[in-house]
């Protein structure tokens, strides 16, 4: 029998006055894994977070975390789940430790234990040197790392991070994210927002991609890939004169017509062809003696995808598909 899912979500929807927030979301994260909730502002991402952290009830649908329902067993949820917020809930008058100790004591813990977790947590997140000093004087980054800090000093099996690591910078994410792919192989489940692909990447085992309160696309990175099409093999002529030539060329070797931008002078076709494909559209090339500033294969990344189901180049996505 499978595992049920530890966050599911069934055709949630949520208006503010005269805005749907959300507008029928489903979704499902099994337990011991990363899903990623990527869309522009304003997509609902956060409304969804609020939900499945009952601080916000839906108006229509059923949502349920580690078999809890958001809206009939909302204490029992609290008590499994960790939540860092995009505005960050910290009391600036005490220090970051005394704000993660606090924590510790709302979860019932010892002394002994939720200093020793605070201890942990302030490691973790670089924080040690600043532990001691008032919140009020941390730079932005601080803050979000306390705060991100503080949904898990009751070690909760469920994390809810809303960009977590907005404001960041390179290393502190990458250490971040490095202790939350640690927390998740020791079973923890995490759902997160985040506006930097490089992070959905890295760490989502499922991306769900929101767009003005709708589920415009769910699947892995390399599925959402797919949807652009796959690779393309692209091709830079040297001299606009070429282009038609080398479209003709490439469309002929792909067995499919060409995308042309004239003004970047680039070719491309589909290819699922790799190397080979790569090495004999350099032979043809050389043979129609077409110069070239650049040939290579191209996998779509995230942020074209991104951009094209959510931006202007959907019409583009259509096309290769
Ligand atoms: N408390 C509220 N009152 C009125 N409207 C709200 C409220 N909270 C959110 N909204 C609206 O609901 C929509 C979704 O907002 P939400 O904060 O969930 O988006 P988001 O995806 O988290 O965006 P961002 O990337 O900017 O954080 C927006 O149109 C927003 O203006
Ligand atoms: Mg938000």
């Amino acid at each position: 029998m499978p595992e049920r899912a530890m966050i599911e979500v069934e055709d949630v929807s949520k208006r503010f006055g005269e805005t749907p927030a959300l507008a029928g979301v489903s979704l499902a994260c099994p337990r011991a894994s990363v899903l990623a909730l990527l869309g522009p502002n304003g997509a609902g991402k956060t409304t969804l977070v609020r939900i499945l952290t009952t601080l916000i009830r839906p108006d229509r649908g059923r949502a349920t975390v580690a078999g809890f329902d958001v809206a009939t067993e909302a204490t029992p949820l609290r008590s499994v789940i960790g939540l860092a917020g995009q505005y960050a809930a910290l009391d600036g008058l005490l220090t970051g430790r005394e704000n993660l100790e606090l924590i510790g004591l709302w979860y019932h813990l010892d002394k002994r234990e939720y200093r020793r977790r605070a201890q942990e947590v302030l490691e973790r997140l670089s924080l040690t040197d600043a532990g001691n000093r008032l919140v009020k004087t941390y730079s932005g980054g601080m803050r979000r790392r306390l705060d991100v800090g503080a949904s898990l000093v009751g070690r909760p099996p469920v994390l809810f991070l809303d960009e977590p690591t907005t404001g960041l910078d390179p290393r502190t994410r990458n250490d971040l994210w490095q202790f939350l792919e640690e927390l998740v192989e020791g079973g923890t489940t995490v759902l997160m927002t985040t506006q930097y692909m490089e992070e959905a990447e890295r760490l989502a085992h499922r991306i769900v991609v929101l767009d003005t309160g709708r589920v415009i696309a769910d699947g892995t990175a390399e599925q959402l890939k797919d949807l652009l099409g796959g690779d393309r093999l692209e091709a830079r002529v040297t001299d606009s004169a070429d282009l038609d030539r080398a479209a003709a060329l490439l469309g002929e070797l792909a067995g499919g017509p060409p995308h042309v931008d004239a003004e970047q002078r680039r070719v491309s076709v589909p290819t699922a062809g790799g190397t080979a494909f790569l090495l004999r559209a350099g032979l043809r090339f050389q043979e129609e003696q077409i110069r070239l500033d650049d040939l290579g294969i191209r996998r779509p990344s995230l942020d074209d995808v991104f951009l094209s189901l959510t931006g202007g180049h959907i019409r583009d996505a259509e096309e290769a598909a």
